[in-house]
């Protein structure tokens, strides 16, 4: 398995002749899943005691399991978060797959770990965090946002002994992500959620938190504020949320996994203003930083809180830390240890390209929704939920029931036409099924929007 013979060179230009195949396609195909018993009548058995050759195998992917993938990087894909990773990152992908590296720690990963921080460099610049503010890439906004919430809980407890055997609780908005109340969930710490579909402000900080007991209001220890919320891209009252966290000593993390990217684009950029006082912010550079998946980032403010929670200590692990093998050590600032270099297909195309073609793509992304609304009110059977905010676009068929959502969803998946999701939306005090569009892709066109939106007709 180790050696390399005939059959390792040939299924190399193999792969290699695929890979170009297909990062040169600019309208793949965009999936469907079938159920796992029709993926295994079509496939049959692949794993048994002497292997069924990597021609059979790779066959077998490229001519069946592919085909039931969807292709998040197609044009037409805006559903939930789009990716559109950048040819150059995927290429370097294969690169960093290639070249073997250790990310956790200087000693073994230095020159991958250079370009992450030469990446990450640029990424805090664009926050306006102070001096010595600094981050680490880990697997996804899930990861960064359970490293920030554990970074945070432990301050808090260091602050007092009393707090040790408390437990703590999360401010936050009903429209925090998913895996903002998961992650909670993991270190045990309560969320009290604020229940708003607006950006949220200092006086709803306010008054939830003095509504809890007084107890609880000691045990409060962090806000988490969105900078682009999942379903509707609010961005948070950055300014009330610090003076709020300031007021009542609680850090303030920042969730930006979706709306980080518009930090670049200056149409937006004041929208977030106050986000430079967070204490950490979670940014998903394979969202709108154009890497392949999976990579996320978390960004402290103080990153020596960050290594107070997260460095890991046992023997074999003390040699690191010896003169001679000192540096960046990326596994002290977030929650895994053995980690690949995720940074690393982001920063080559970054270096490839420039940050100015970086922010170019984010401002198309951001022109194609307002594309889109202008669109949506050219037809009359079609209208907007509520103004778009970042480029997430709520709108409705006039009519139209969950059911025939779904049904529309299905239909242009089946037909190779578009992934576009419903999402909820409270309207007039209920709550009503929308369609939903997040521009990410800059490859997206006038004429996608138009073929969806007809096909709605
Ligand atoms: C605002 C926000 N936070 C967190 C996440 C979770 O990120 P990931 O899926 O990379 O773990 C998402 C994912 O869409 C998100 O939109």
């Amino acid at each position: 398995m180790h050696h390399i013979d005939i059959e390792v060179v040939e299924m190399t230009m193999d792969v290699m002749k695929y890979v170009i195949g297909r990062i040169t396609k600019t309208d793949p195909d965009i999936g469907l899943a079938i159920s796992e018993e029709e993926l295994r009548e079509k496939v049959g058995e692949t794993v048994n005691s002497k292997g069924i050759g990597g021609l059979k195998a790779f066959e077998l992917f490229k001519e069946v399991l592919v085909k039931h993938i969807v292709s998040i990087d197609n044009p037409r894909h805006l559903a939930f978060v789009p990716a559109a990773p950048t040819r150059a990152s995927i290429l370097f992908d294969l690169v960093t797959a290639a070249s073997s590296i250790h990310g956790s720690y200087w000693m073994e990963g230095a020159g991958g770990i250079f370009c992450e921080n030469e990446a990450m460099r640029w990424i805090v610049s664009l926050t306006g965090l102070p001096k010595g503010s600094f981050g680490v890439f880990t697997s996804g906004g899930t990861a960064a946002n359970l490293s920030a919430i554990v970074t945070a809980r432990e301050h808090w407890r260091s602050k007092s002994q009393e707090n040790i055997h408390k437990r703590g609780i999360i401010l936050c908005s009903s429209q925090a992500h998913s895996s903002v109340k998961s992650m909670a969930k993991i270190v045990d710490a309560a969320i009290v959620t604020i229940a708003t579909q607006e950006a949220l402000s200092k006086e709803d900080l306010s008054n939830a938190f003095n509504e809890l007991s007084k107890e609880d209001q000691n045990s409060v220890f962090a806000v988490v504020a969105n900078a682009g919320s999942t379903n509707s891209g609010i961005i948070d009252h950055m300014e009330e949320a610090s003076l709020f966290c300031k007021q009542h000593d609680l850090w303030m993390h920042v969730d930006a996994a979706y709306g980080g990217g518009a930090l670049m684009s200056d149409k937006v950029r004041d929208q977030f203003k106050g986000i430079e006082n967070a204490d950490s912010i979670t940014i998903d550079p394979h969202k709108w930083f154009f890497a392949p998946y999976d990579c996320g980032a978390i960004i402290y403010k103080k990153p020596e809180l960050a290594k107070n929670a997260h460095a890991q200590h046992g023997s074999y692990l003390e040699i690191f830390n010896q003169k001679g093998m000192e540096g960046f050590n990326p596994s002290d600032y977030q929650i895994q240890l053995t980690r690949r270099v995720r940074g690393l297909p982001l920063w080559f195309s970054l270096a490839m390209h420039g940050t100015d073609r970086y922010k170019l793509a984010v401002d198309t992304a951001l022109d194609l929704a307002k594309k889109a609304e202008e669109m949506i009110k050219e037809r009359d059977y079609l209208s907007m939920v509520r103004p778009i905010s970042l480029s997430i676009v709520l709108f409705k068929r006039k009519g139209w029931t969950f059911d025939d959502y779904r049904k529309w969803t299905l239909h242009n998946l089946k037909n190779n036409v578009a992934l576009v999701t419903p999402t909820l939306y409270e309207i007039d005090g209920t709550m009503e099924s929308i369609a939903r569009f997040c521009f990410i892709n800059p490859e997206t066109s006038a004429k996608d929007i138009a073929v969806i939106l007809d096909s709605m007709n």
